[in-house]
């Protein structure tokens, strides 16, 4: 698996949201943010819009799910189409139950950590899940400047993976631009949402390639050994 790109269609038009779907046609994925207005300020869209989206899309949904109780909730998201659902860790009751049931279901199962959150006390957890992924801004809105600080946990946490032999994607979302996209990519990232970059550009798939290629050229910085 190498780098991949996950638009995020919280920056499109909402009016529009097929026409916006098919301006990205070169995207791996397409990451769709579920705001119940309670795990974060702002609501966003549910099940039915979803649903609808998956008719519409040609790439497979990255459901991010900003939500309470994402362990009763996950499961009618993979059901209604995300191919990848990414639940919060602050969130969630049971995540190994939660990410199991997804899987079970066909889906990959995604663990999300706010800027706040340490990875060190996820790590025996992350054998379970198919994917990281490590908010860096607060969750809520789009457009949202990029917190360097989430850096350091980022490449912990891709050293967390090593170590264990993990096959784990490392997603970062928020504030990933032409700008931060290469530092990312150096600590360790892999899969990279992007939303105001994407949507916000005159081509907004010449953007997605632009973006690829900046992280295709930013190599790994080497994990020092312990
Ligand atoms: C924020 C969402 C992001 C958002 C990113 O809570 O999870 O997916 O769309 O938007 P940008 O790329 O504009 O920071
Ligand atoms: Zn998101």
């Amino acid at each position: 698996m190498g780098i991949q790109i996950s638009p995020s269609i919280l920056s499109a038009d909402f009016a529009h949201l097929a026409d916006e779907v098919a301006r990205v046609p070169t995207a791996d994925w397409l990451h769709v943010d579920v705001m119940d207005n309670h795990f974060v300020p702002n609501l966003t869209l549910g099940l039915p819009v979803v649903e609808s989206l998956r008719a519409v899309a040609a790439q497979p949904l990255d459901l991010h799910l900003m939500i309470t109780d994402p362990d009763r909730w996950a499961p009618s998201y993979a059901e209604a189409g995300g191919a990848n659902v990414t639940f919060h860790a602050e969130a969630a009751q049971a995540p190994l139950r939660t990410a199991r049931n997804l899987q079970a279901m066909g889906a990959r199962a995604g663990l999300a950590l706010n800027p706040g959150t340490s990875v060190e006390p996820y790590a025996d957890l992350l054998g379970s899940f198919d994917m990281l992924l490590i908010m860096t801004v607060e969750p809520g809105f789009g457009g949202q400047p990029f917190l360097p600080q989430v850096l350091a946990k980022l490449a912990r946490a891709r050293q967390i993976a090593q170590s264990q032999g993990l096959d784990i994607w490392l997603q970062v979302d928020g504030g990933v631009s032409e700008s931060t996209i290469g530092a990312c990519a150096e600590a360790g990232a892999d899969v990279f949402v992007a939303g105001s970059a994407v949507f916000g550009a005159d081509n907004p798939d010449a953007m997605v390639s632009h973006l690829r290629q900046l992280a295709e050229s930013a190599s790994p910085k080497p994990i020092a050994s312990a």
